[in-house]
């Protein structure tokens, strides 16, 4: 099979949401704290009716549908979530109904777990299916979907919540380079869930933000020298058009970026001008410890980053500014918000994305872009996921009302024996909702 990709893709957040000024407010934070210092605007929360697996129903739902995708013709299902409603039974089990009602339980794929990394791990295990000898012809699927949730405190406004489909096969409108591919895997207790009581993460902020910069780096470099040796000649960020990154918070993607700048500095290459060179040159003696530290360094590689940050990363910040840090759903709702802003554009353009998962594991690949042909062609992709419209529909929680769901929420968590409000008012129709765990923890949804 040739140019094997994503062919088509939708994405589904919960329509409760909350601002982060008022959230900032509420919480007592100093003015622009969020707004401006995690460079946040709104966050997605799943309200007591939706969960990550009625998310992953309307996701999968939705793009068989729109894209007029005959569920026997789907060979392989990969989920990929770091929420935990059951610690056996996969999420994908509870998407088969939908493949079963047309007789066709001949799919392979179960879930993917590391932090935010399980999405990427799904959708490398389906890509790699159809390029190996066990591929079928069918086509893969791909799910990520979780719901980001903190405990009262720093990390709880870089929460958000969401679920994404792709599908995945040949002759795709979005191509992976598949020999452009660099990895860092290490061990770390940044954030982990040990609590098993507890859907909240425990979390050393400081050291996940330097984990992330690290392995960043990491992955940038081995990225450069496998392009090296298979272009001859040197990768810089001019050589992409646009850098796709996850997303626990927008501040994060701008240190991020500029990173890759001093990487290019620190490696003598193109993108830098005199100018840049100029900036960063009272940084070149710093250790890479020192590196991460320095509060110059950061503001000067931010300066020099400026202009490419606004053509090659600001078009991709879109939805996850608004909806929040969506664990394995993140970097692909950054990438569903480069399809979105930049769609008859991106024909024939690179696009490089960075994925990380606490733990940790992270990798950077790459993608080439052309139109396709309908319905798997960028401009369909564009019109189905409706990003515009989905994020106007929204409505706003005050602060009041999103904390009494969380403290609901928490309680429920690992609970049996409950009804839920079955209020699916706010819901869009064709979304899937939770109505009952019976007494035996079995879970319930409905379809409005
Ligand atoms: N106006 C403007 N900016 C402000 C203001 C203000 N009033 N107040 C603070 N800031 C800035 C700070 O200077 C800082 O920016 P900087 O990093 O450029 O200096 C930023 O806002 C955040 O403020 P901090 O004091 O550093 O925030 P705090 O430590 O309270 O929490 C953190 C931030 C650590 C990110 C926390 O939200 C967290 O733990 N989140 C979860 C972990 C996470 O997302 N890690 C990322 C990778 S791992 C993953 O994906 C889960």
């Amino acid at each position: 099979p040739k140019n094997v990709g994503i062919l088509a893709m939708e994405i589904y957040f919960p329509p409760t949401c909350i601002q982060q000024e008022v959230l900032e407010a509420h919480d007592g934070a100093s003015k622009g704290k969020y707004t401006i210092g995690l460079g946040q605007d709104c966050m997605a929360f799943c309200d007591q009716v939706e969960d990550v697996i009625s998310m992953s129903m309307t996701a999968v739902t939705s793009l068989l549908e729109k894209y007029g995708v005959d569920p026997k013709q789907i060979g392989r299902l990969e989920v990929g979530s770091e929420t935990v409603l059951d610690k056996s039974k996969s999420i994908k089990t509870f998407l088969m109904p939908i493949f079963e009602k047309h007789g066709n339980t001949d799919i392979e794929g179960v879930d993917s777990t590391n932090a935010c990394y399980g999405g990427t791990a799904a959708l490398l295990n389906c890509v790699n299916w159809v390029e190996s000898n066990s591929w079928d012809g069918r086509y893969g699927l791909v799910v990520c979907t979780d719901s980001a949730v903190y405990a009262e405190g720093p990390a709880r406004p870089t929460g958000g919540a969401a679920a994404i489909a792709m599908l995945i096969g040949p002759n795709a409108p979005i191509v992976f380079e598949s020999k452009l591919r660099a990895s860092h895997m290490a061990h770390v207790y940044d954030f982990y869930k040990p609590n098993l009581a507890s859907e909240y993460p425990v979390v050393d902020g400081k050291l996940s933000q330097t984990c992330y910069l690290m392995a960043l780096d990491s992955c940038y470099k081995s990225f450069c020298s496998k392009y090296e040796k298979l272009e001859g000649k040197q990768f810089s960020v001019a050589d992409a058009d646009y850098f796709v990154f996850h997303s626990p918070y927008n501040k994060l993607v701008q240190k991020s970026f500029s990173r890759l700048l001093f990487n290019d500095f620190s490696r003598n290459a193109s993108s830098i001008d005199d100018a840049a060179k100029e900036k960063l040159v009272p940084f070149s003696s710093l250790t890479i410890d020192e590196s991460y530290q320095s509060r110059d360094l950061e503001k000067a590689s931010q300066q020099v980053a400026k202009v490419f940050y606004d053509t090659k990363v600001q078009p991709s910040t879109l939805i996850p500014k608004q909806v929040g840090n969506m664990y394995t759903a993140s970097i692909y709702a950054a990438f569903a918000s480069l399809l979105h802003n930049k769609n008859s554009t991106l024909a024939g353009q690179r696009v490089i994305l960075f994925s990380y998962g606490s733990g940790l594991s992270a990798t950077m690949f790459s993608l080439r872009l052309n139109e396709g042909q309908h319905p798997f062609s960028l401009s369909n992709i564009k019109t189905v996921m409706n990003v515009s419209e989905k994020l106007k529909a929204r409505i706003e929680f005050p602060p009041e009302k999103f904390v009494e769901t969380m403290k609901l929420m928490e309680h429920r968590y690992g609970a049996k024996d409950f009804v839920t409000s079955k209020d699916c008012s706010l819901l869009a129709p064709g979304t899937y909702y939770l109505t009952e765990v019976d007494s035996m923890y079995r879970r319930f949804y409905s379809k409005k």
